[in-house]
């Protein structure tokens, strides 16, 4: 097979097929058969993933699963199952399905899910003692909050599904989240909280990474102020470095561990859902890892044509490599979902943001659009101007409950009137002959209305899908996460890239350690470009300049 999937003829068929249909309209096509929404929607356990938005027939969808056949997409999927190492580039298999799984999973002969089940018995008894007030701190409290310290993977899992699932839970203590080494992150969290009654959570895979550890270092600092030498006490750490964690000081029975088989960024239901467990509940978290079971299972075993991952990662190859979208919004009609985009940009851009195929060569390809979003209907009064008559076609995910989790069903009904109507108006656009009618309404002088026309036109044509769920459960959550993930890796898979590694990361990040001390020393420096060199110096002559 070519390592560029380009090459391969299913890819020309799609190439050649959109050349030949590239002129349809969402309007024709919901015209010419009633029943499209129908053929392009599929249900699973509370969840009804509409795509019939998407710029798609039923030959498009054909040609896509022809696509992934030829990519040999059931046999990576099989691959990742069975534990095989297929994250090449470090050398580890990709086992986030094992955090939740209802079997055994063996890593080289060893079931991994008994370790997960023995790291869950701890995580489950710990919170229930720190919830039940059993658990205290060092001067006898109960724990009021909980801050966990963690940044990309580390945080924005468990910070989204605390915001998600608050209305789960009315006990327990509050959860907060500091990811950012700019100082004004733990310095806001910290001065509204008590160290007496405060839990930190120093959550971080590597126990390496500069961020974490420098806000692990001012807590600590917090802690022992008051605390002295029962500071201890009040931490926690979640790693697969447990080493590392005893020797920064944490209890050895405060550390709950996890394995360099689950990438940060699919790292959820492992110990770094920890803070769930605490601020929601245990049985809550649990609920969350049984609906990514499920989809899991759903993943592993439906047909391709009728698998939510599968036809989400499809339509996403479509939308970027054939539509030359690319960006992708993600657009959450729901505020306890706000963190959603943000997670899902983590997860989708730090997984397959690659332009070098498995085996090294250029793909030649685009991948990973940018993903970005926010709830609505906040974006309605900032970027859907751009999204309805922008230059650019931005597909967009609208992702919505039909059970609101409050009791002001007026506002939930005013919500969803709103998502509906931007998917509606983002497909079908508004016509000249429409544009002209509706001035012709609002008796418009002539003039006017032909001088407006050209602006109250919309296009159209805007590919969306929608996901609704039924309710914001621990289930449904749970169920989300895992639909993207397994999206996530269906797009790796026919864009051959390794999802599973994130080396751009890595240039930033030694760069910063050698310029860190270069800031603390007096002397100008020299050995960078000169607008690198320009800016260090401009940033140490001010901060001298205000010292003296
Ligand atoms: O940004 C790179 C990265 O390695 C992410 O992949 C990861 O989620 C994050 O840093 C945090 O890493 P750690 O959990 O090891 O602190």
């Amino acid at each position: 097979m070519p390592s560029a999937r380009s090459a391969l003829p299913a890819w020309q068929k799609l190439a050649e097929h959109h050349r030949a249909q590239s002129r349809l309209h969402l309007r024709e096509l919901f015209a010419r058969d009633p029943r499209r929404f129908g053929k392009f929607s599929l249900a699973l356990d509370g969840m009804l993933l509409d795509y019939s938005k998407q710029r798609v027939t039923e030959e498009t969808m054909r040609l896509l699963a022809d696509l992934a056949r030829a990519c040999e997409l059931e046999a990576w999927r099989a691959r990742m199952l069975a534990g095989e190492r297929i994250n090449q580039t470090e050398d580890r298999a990709v086992l986030h399905v094992a955090l939740r799984a209802g079997a055994a999973v063996r890593v080289e002969g060893r079931d991994v899910t008994r370790d997960v089940a023995a790291v869950l018995a701890d995580m489950r008894r710990f919170a229930r003692g720190v919830r039940a007030g059993r658990t205290r701190g060092a001067s006898g409290r109960a724990f009021t909050d909980v801050v966990n310290l963690g940044i990309g993977g580390s945080d924005l899992g468990p910070r989204l599904a605390c915001d998600a699932l608050k209305h789960c839970s009315r006990s327990g203590p509050r959860a907060h989240f500091v990811s950012n080494v700019d100082g004004a992150a733990i310095t806001d969290t910290l001065e509204r909280l008590t160290p007496a009654t405060t839990l930190v959570v120093i959550s971080s895979k590597t126990f390496s990474t500069q961020e974490t550890l420098a806000n692990a270092r001012t807590a600590r600092a917090w802690l022992q102020r008051k605390l002295k030498d029962k500071a201890a006490r009040h931490l926690c750490a979640v790693t697969a470095e447990p080493e590392r964690a005893r020797a920064f000081g944490v209890p050895a029975d405060r550390i709950f561990r996890t394995w360099d088989w689950v990438g940060g960024r699919y790292s959820l239901c492992s110990a770094v859902g920890l803070p769930v467990a605490l601020a929601i509940g245990m049985e809550h978290f649990d609920g969350l890892r049984a609906g990514a079971r499920a989809m899991d299972e759903h993943f592993a075993r439906a047909p391709l044509e009728k698998n939510l991952p599968v036809v989400m990662g499809l339509l996403e190859v479509w939308n970027v490599n054939f539509l030359g979208c690319g960006a992708r919004a993600v657009l959450p009609y729901d505020e306890r979902l706000r963190w959603l985009p943000a997670y899902l940009q983590q997860l989708e851009m730090e997984s397959c943001g690659k332009s070098v195929t498995r085996e090294g060569e250029r793909a030649g390809y685009a991948t990973a659009p940018v993903t970005w979003g926010s709830a609505g209907t906040d974006g309605q009064h900032a970027y859907f101007q751009w999204l309805h008559q922008g230059a650019a076609v931005v597909p967009a995910d609208f992702i919505a409950c039909c059970q609101p989790h409050h009791r002001l069903r007026g506002h939930h009904q005013a919500l969803l009137a709103n998502f509906f109507a931007q998917t509606e108006a983002l497909a079908s656009g508004m016509n000249p002959e429409e544009a002209a009618a509706g001035m012709r309404a609002q008796r418009l002088p002539e003039a006017t209305a032909r001088a407006l026309l050209p602006h109250r036109v919309f296009d159209g044509n805007r590919p969306t899908s929608s996901i609704l769920l039924d309710a914001l459960t621990p289930r449904a959550l749970g169920a989300l996460i895992a639909l993207y993930e397994h999206k996530v890796f269906v797009q790796s898979v026919i864009w051959n890239v390794n999802a599973f590694d994130q080396w751009g990361v890595e240039l930033g990040k030694s760069l910063a350690g050698r310029i860190l001390p270069e800031l603390v020393s007096h002397a100008p420096v020299a050995g960078h470009d000169s607008s690198t060199n320009g800016l260090i110096n401009h940033y140490k002559a001010r901060r001298q300049r205000r010292k003296a």
